[in-house]
């Protein structure tokens, strides 16, 4: 059992501090925001996340999952301080590191005795040693030692919990084998597999992956393309090319590109960290491009479809970035949704859970509804934004009655084109022949 405290209770705090109890240890997290701890300690969740709930509950229940805004006193209490805050996109790009050197500031005040400091939050090569330096410059005490180990954290959103209980690998980079050891035990439970490094390199493996699952979509949606324009179906040609072990089958599935609050971030960030380093990263900047280009691939097969979007009323299905999250950051409709409105359409929209949260975002742009039935209610055409189930298992018949004509445009390919024709759709989808 280990003392930990989790240093930011947002989605990679939360979540990881919660399975961290739930194999044992005595987790506190802590932020910032009272009301977010106050929330928190009544069990209840600011983040829509699929089993979170319940997990916090029982290990609230057992007595191993505290929350707390007295920061200094959690660190005082803990051997293990976890870094979880925020890295957010800077002006040129950047991440944004003021949190994570604000509560490096605070561990070195609160140093109280040997610790060991984790960072989860993903942060540019370089900032463990940052880490370092700032608890040096501001503990009381020198003599007092500690580690510094990056950890960062390949969790989904959606299927947090379980990417976490299930983890693939724990990668440990750190500067004493002591401490990483011990990260590692704590890592036990979980029966993953352990990869130790240094502490850059370990910073750099966060950045390469998503990097390189960037690449893979946008590589994609690029052969997506010329699919349509060849007479080539994406779908059978991902699933060719994902036979080969070398390639995987695994995110290869073409639709309007990558969102969310990693992707977008953490390739702008590397292009950056490499700009900065002297190198100019070109294949990474293509990605971003290709990606922010796939978002309008849908507006122009709707134009197409209906000759005008001009005083077209467009049905949209779906908002958030991806299912079962109500994460709206980077999701493709924040983008599609005004292009339709500037382009003369007037749009409704259905999500099962971000209806709110898009809402605070673009809500001058459209109407939303509680149901699917209601959203296409005489609209000219559906689009469909996000793969939530209920929206790929809709009654197809039903659609084509509440549609004035059964044009449907599918960003992310819910359904097989054979099936569509048998339904009487003129149906588009991405990479698929019309
Ligand atoms: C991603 C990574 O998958 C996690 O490993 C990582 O820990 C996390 O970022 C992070 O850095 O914190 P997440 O952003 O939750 O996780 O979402 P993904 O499931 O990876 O999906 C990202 C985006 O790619 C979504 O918009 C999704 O629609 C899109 N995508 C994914 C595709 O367009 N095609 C695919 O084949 C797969």
């Amino acid at each position: 059992m280990e003392k930990i405290t989790v240093v930011g209770s947002g989605y990679v705090g939360l979540v990881s501090g919660t399975c961290f109890a739930d194999i044992g240890n005595r987790v506190i997290c802590c932020d910032v925001d009272p009301f977010k701890i106050a929330m928190l300690r009544k069990g209840e969740i600011p983040i829509y996340e699929p089993g979170l709930k319940e997990l916090v509950e029982k290990n609230i229940e057992a007595e191993r999952l505290f929350f707390t805004s007295e920061i200094g006193d959690a660190i005082e209490a803990s051997d293990i301080i976890y870094i979880a805050v925020g890295t957010p996109m800077g002006e040129s790009g950047e991440a944004d590191m003021r949190y994570v050197h604000e509560v490096a500031r605070t561990i070195g005040q609160h140093l109280n005795r040997y610790k060991i400091i984790v960072n989860k939050s993903t942060v540019p090569v370089g900032t463990g040693r940052a880490v370092e330096q700032i608890i040096k410059e501001n503990r009381k005490n020198r003599f007092v030692k500690f580690d510094v180990v990056s950890n960062p954290e390949f969790l989904r959103e959606g299927s947090a919990i379980e990417d976490c209980m299930n983890m693939e690998r724990a990668v440990i980079g750190a500067t004493s084998d002591e401490a990483a050891k011990r990260i590692a035990e704590l890592h036990a439970p979980f029966r993953t597999r352990i990869f130790q490094t240094n502490l850059e390199s370990a910073e750099m493996i966060k950045y390469a992956a998503n990097a390189f699952l960037a690449t893979k979509i946008s590589f994609i949606n690029g052969i997506a393309n010329v699919c349509e324009r060849v007479g080539a179906d994406v779908t059978a040609v991902s699933a060719g090319m994902g036979l080969d072990s070398r390639i995987g089958g695994k995110f290869l599935q073409a639709g309007i590109g990558y969102g969310g609050s990693c992707f977008p971030k953490d390739t702008f960030a590397l292009s950056y960290i490499a700009e900065e380093a002297g190198f100019d990263f070109n294949l990474l900047k293509s990605v971003i491009t290709a990606n922010d280009e796939q978002r309008f691939v849908v507006v122009n097969k709707l134009r197409e479809a209906l000759g005008s979007l001009q005083g077209k009323r467009i049905g949209v299905l779906g908002l958030s970035f991806k299912p079962n999250t109500d994460d709206m950051r980077y999701a493709p409709s924040l983008t599609i949704i005004p292009e339709l409105v500037n382009q003369g359409a007037s749009v409704r929209a259905f999500d099962p859970i971000a209806r709110q949260a898009a809402r605070n975002q673009i809500a001058e742009y459209y109407e939303d509804f509680g149901s699917i039935e209601e959203t296409l209610e005489d609209c000219d055409a559906c689009l469909i934004l996000t793969e939530w189930s209920e929206i790929v298992e809709m009654d197809l018949t039903r659609v084509k009655e509440l549609l004035k004509a059964p044009v449907m445009v599918d960003g992310r390919n819910c359904f097989t084109t054979q099936k569509m024709a048998d339904e009487g759709f003129n149906y588009y989808s991405v990479g698929r022949p019309a």
